[in-house]
């Protein structure tokens, strides 16, 4: 979808719809919907009078206009209570209004700048989240359908502004709010996507395309390199599997060449059938989306080289599938990690943890600092959080904070777990130096403190992603399956990261 942002008067705008909004409670419109109300005959106050619209969130009533004003069609949009108004209230809004008006065949609309005026928020991030919540809410996976949609796509959104001389400040703020979203839905592509249709070589070939469309260093490690470096933890779970693992590097080149770069590590399990401690079949299908950090990290690189902070990003994706081949790890096996650390493995289906502990020992052969991990990692914390909220756990308070405002900021909610010394003792092993799996409780905190032990004195945060990253069923803005969570979090914590870099 195109946005533009245009001054003017939304009643005069040739669209074939128009979105104005109303708070909850509010008797008498005013603004742009006062204007659009009066064009019509008081239609809208009348409504309000009869409780036909009442404002509350997401609420959309449409209007035809009959000709009385340029847009064909209002759509009413209700931003529920003004003290309870945010800019996730805004993608949500617009999610709503966007699909009510794709359903009708509108192909082109406008809208005004929500929250801006009585609502009190900034216009600027309003602007952007009205752009994210558009087109993140308009997402859909039919790649696969032969069966044609049955209503086309919204070709263009146009952004009303009265004043004329904040245009081109807007139209920033639009371009930031598209990359974003165009990124989560292109991170949800991925793993939206079969895992026959997105092995690990699909998944180097698409961050290949991404690296060279956008300007970014990209290279693969194949297992015999993985062999050289000592990646055995890897190796050991990409061994069950026919299809080759793949080590992801993306490297983007914006800050002082000097410093240390920002370091993204994704989860690429591309499926995870549990390996020999296998999975029940129930919902195993879901298990293609277990590379949703991978997809995270290499959809927030093509974010950030279009957004060019001043600052250097590297992105690794450790990819494999998790599968019970003949060849497979078997529990009670023993692995040798890059650091030299013994693991063993208490448990086939704890592979993220393997995976990311080699590609963490490498983020610091890189000298990679901070660092950041991203994984679809625990049961357990789905267990603690839900769908709602990803947890977050780090050896670095400042990181954890600037992790956990960075996904507020992109309407990504973040929760804090503890990473208590205490837990430690779940990872112990009588064969090895560690264990992969430390039991049914704590299991998210368990998994944290696993990684710790590779991410060593290096600020770091992991976030687990479990939750958020594939909903069964709708959540708002978001449509059943894969969200493209983190996106946003990662391409915002970069941005800041630039602005002001942390200081331990
Ligand atoms: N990929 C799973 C975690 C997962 C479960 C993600 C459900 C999304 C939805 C991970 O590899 C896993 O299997 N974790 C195990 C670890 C356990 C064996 C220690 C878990 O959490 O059950
Ligand atoms: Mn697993
Ligand atoms: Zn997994």
């Amino acid at each position: 979808m195109e946005v533009k942002v245009i001054s003017g008067d939304v009643t005069k705008v040739k669209v074939d719809a128009a979105i104005v909004n109303l708070f909850e409670g509010v008797e008498k419109p005013g603004g742009a919907t006062g204007a659009v109300d009066k064009a019509l005959d008081g239609i809208i106050s009348k409504l309000i009078a009869e409780g036909e619209i009442k404002g509350k969130l997401n609420e959309v009533t449409l209007l035809h206009t009959m000709g009385r004003i340029e847009p064909e069609r209002v759509a009413v949009v209700g931003l529920g209570k003004r003290e309870k108004f945010t800019y996730d209230s805004i993608r949500s809004v617009m999610s709503a209004a966007c699909r009510t008006l794709r359903k009708t065949g509108v192909k082109n609309m406008a809208t005004i700048i929500h929250g801006a005026g009585a609502g009190g928020l900034d216009a600027e991030k309003a602007v952007q989240a009205l752009v994210e919540g558009s087109i993140i809410g308009l997402y859909t996976f039919r790649k696969h359908i032969t069966k044609d949609p049955e209503y086309g796509e919204i070709q263009e959104l146009l952004i009303v502004e009265r004043d004329k001389k904040r245009v081109t400040l807007l139209e920033q703020s639009a371009k930031r709010g598209w990359v974003m979203a165009e990124a989560t839905n292109f991170a949800r592509d991925m793993v939206n996507e079969p895992a026959n249709y997105m092995t690990p070589s699909d998944v180097a070939e698409t961050a290949r395309r991404v690296a060279s469309d956008w300007g970014l260093e990209f290279s693969v490690l194949e297992a015999k390199e993985m062999e050289e470096l000592g990646m055995g933890a890897l190796l050991g779970v990409a061994q069950g599997s026919k299809q080759p693992p793949k080590f992801i590097i993306i490297r983007y080149k914006g800050g002082d060449p000097e410093a240390k770069p920002l370091g993204f590590v994704g989860k690429g399990i591309t499926f995870d059938s549990g390996g020999i401690s296998i999975k029940p079949s129930e919902n195993m299908h879901e298990m293609k989306g277990d590379m949703a950090g991978g997809a995270a990290v290499i959809a927030a690189m093509r974010a950030i080289a279009e957004l060019k902070p001043w600052i250097n990003v590297t992105g690794l994706v450790p990819a494999t599938e998790n599968l019970p081949g003949g060849a497979a790890l078997k529990p009670g096996d023993v692995l040798r990690a890059m650091n030299g650390k013994t693991i063993e493995v208490a448990n086939t289906d704890a592979e993220g943890r393997l995976i990311l502990a080699d590609a963490l020992c490498y983020a610091k052969s890189l000298e990679l600092s901070p660092l950041v991990d991203i994984a679809t990692l625990t049961g357990s914390c789905i267990v603690a959080l839900g769908y709602v909220c990803s947890g977050v756990l780090g050896n670095d308070q400042e990181m954890v904070n600037r992790v956990i405002k960075a996904g507020e900021e992109g309407g990504e909610k973040i929760w804090q777990l503890p990473l208590y010394e205490e837990y430690k003792e779940l990872n112990k092993s009588e064969v090895a130096d560690i264990k992969n799996s430390g039991g049914r409780y704590a299991g998210a905190i368990s998994a944290a403190q696993f990684l710790a032990e590779f991410s060593e004195d290096t600020p770091w945060a992991h976030l687990d992603i479990a939750g958020p990253s594939f909903l069964r069923k709708e959540q708002g803005y978001l449509i059943k399956g894969a969200t493209g969570v983190a996106v946003r979090t990662l391409t915002n914590l970069a941005l800041a990261l630039a602005e002001k870099p942390i200081t331990s």
